[in-house]
C-alpha cells in the first residue's frame, strides 16, 4: 500500500500503527461483537476507553490532581466563545494576538464582554511572537489568552508567557504534546485534536479545578465547564470514536518516549527543514528566526510561479499538503508529531533537488 508523505496542516497525519490498530478493531471491537461506533457511551466497554484516554493523556501531559480533563465537541473555535462565557463572569480578559486563530479568540470574547488586546503582530504579517517580558500582563484581568503555535504563519512560543497571578489560557491546538510543558503554569489548556492528538471531532480541555467555580448556573448546561467536568464529559453523548482514537495516539506516544521523545524527534525534523531553508538564499522563511515553529514551517521560493510548480511537482512525487495558507501564500510543511522522520528527509531531499534545478 502506497501512503503519501503527508504535510497537511490539519486534519493531518496520524501514526500508521494507530490507523492499523483502529482498522483491526473497527468492526468487532476487542471481541465484543459490535463496533465501538455502535455501543452506548454509558456501557462498560466505552467507559474503559474513556477513562483510559483521560489517564494516558493526563500522564503524558503531567497533569496533577488540581486539574480536570474535559472532552467536548465543536472544535477549538467553539472554545473561543465558551472560555469567556465560563472564565470571565465579570471584568476583562487579555489577549496576545499572534494571528488568525488568536484574533478569532479576541473577536468571540469581544461579543460577550470586555477584551484587552495587549500585543499584536498584525503590522508585520504575524511573522513573530513576542519575547518573554515584552507583554506586560495587568493583574486585574480575569485571564490571559494566547496561541502557543500559529499554524498559518509558522510561529511558535518557545516559552510560557509570564502572567503573574492571572490565569493563563492557551490554545495549544497545533502543538500540544510536541514537547514537555509545565501544566502548572496554566489555568487552562485546550486543543482541537486534529493535528497532534487524533481525528477532528473532539477538543481536549485541561482546566485548573478552582477555575471551574467561575462557571455560572445561568449558562446553558452544555456550555458549562463545571457541569461537564462533574459528569466526566458525559453530560451528553461525547464524540466517542474521536476520543477512542485520541486514546490510541496517547498509547502510541507512551510507547515512543512520551512528550520528551516527541520533542527530540521534532527538533531533528525542524532542524533539517530549516537547515535547507537557510542553505543559500533560494528559500525565504516567513517567520522570524527566533519565532520559528517546530510544527508548521512556512517558506517561499523566489516566485509565486515557482511555488506553484513546487506544490505540483511535490504532489506528483507523493509529497502532499505543501501549499501555504491563502492568507500568507508560499509554502508550508506541517511536520506534526505523527509525520515520520523519513517523510521529512524525503521532503528535504526534494527541496534540495528543486533548488538545484530551479535556482
Ligand atoms: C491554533 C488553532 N486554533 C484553532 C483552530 C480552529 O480549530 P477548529 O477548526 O477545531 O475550530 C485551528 C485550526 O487550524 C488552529 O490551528
Amino acid at each position: 500500500m502506497n501512503r503519501i508523505h503527508n504535510f497537511s496542516a490539519g486534519p493531518s497525519a496520524l501514526p500508521q500503527e494507530v490507523l492499523e490498530q483502529a482498522a483491526s478493531e473497527f468492526v468487532n471491537f476487542r471481541g465484543h461483537g459490535a463496533s465501538l461506533l455502535e455501543m452506548s457511551h454509558r456501557g462498560k466497554v466505552y467507559d474503559a476507553v474513556h477513562d483510559e484516554c483521560i489517564e494516558d493523556l493526563g500522564s503524558l501531559l503531567g497533569i496533577t490532581d488540581d486539574y480536570a480533563m474535559v472532552f467536548m465537541g465543536g472544535g477549538a473555535r467553539t472554545q473561543f466563545a465558551l472560555i469567556p462565557s465560563n472564565l470571565r463572569p465579570t471584568g476583562a480578559a487579555g489577549f496576545i494576538n499572534t494571528g488568525r486563530w488568536a484574533q478569532g479568540a479576541v473577536d468571540e470574547a469581544a461579543k460577550l464582554g470586555e477584551v484587552r488586546e495587549l500585543w499584536s503582530s498584525v503590522e508585520t504579517g504575524h511573522d513573530r511572537v513576542p519575547e518573554q517580558g515584552e507583554v506586560a500582563c495587568p493583574q486585574d484581568l480575569q485571564y490571559l489568552h494566547y496561541t502557543s503555535n500559529n499554524t498559518i504563519y509558522g510561529t511558535e512560543f518557545q516559552y510560557v508567557p509570564d502572567s503573574g497571578d492571572v490565569p493563563l489560557v492557551c490554545d495549544m491546538s497545533s502543538d500540544i504534546l510536541a514537547r514537555p510543558v509545565d501544566v502548572t503554569k496554566f489555568g487552562m489548556i485546550y486543543a482541537g485534536a486534529q493535528k497532534n492528538l487524533g481525528p477532528a471531532g473532539v477538543v481536549v480541555l485541561v482546566i485548573r479545578k478552582d477555575l471551574l467555580a467561575r462557571s455560572r448556573d445561568t449558562l446553558p448546561e452544555l456550555w458549562n465547564y463545571q457541569k461537564i467536568a462533574a459528569k466526566n464529559s458525559m453530560l451528553n453523548t461525547p464524540p466517542v470514536y474521536a476520543i477512542y482514537m485520541v486514546g490510541l495516539v496517547a498509547k502510541y506516544l507512551q510507547r515512543h518516549g512520551g512528550a520528551a521523545g516527541a520533542w527530540e524527534r521534532n527538533q531533528r525534523k525542524a532542524a533539517s527543514v530549516y537547515g535547507e531553508i537557510d542553505a543559500d538564499g533560494f528559500w525565504t522563511g516567513h517567520a522570524q528566526v527566533g519565532s520559528r515553529s517546530y510544527m508548521n514551517v512556512t517558506f517561499r521560493s523566489p516566485s509565486a510561479e515557482l511555488d506553484k510548480a513546487f506544490v505540483a511537482e511535490a504532489d506528483a512525487a507523493g509529497l502532499s499538503g505543501l501549499k501555504g495558507h491563502r492568507s500568507v501564500g508560499g509554502l508550508r510543511a506541517s511536520i506534526y508529531n505523527a509525520v515520520p522522520e523519513e517523510s521529512v528527509a524525503t521532503l528535504v531531499e526534494f527541496m534540495k533537488e528543486f533548488r538545484r534545478t530551479k535556482g
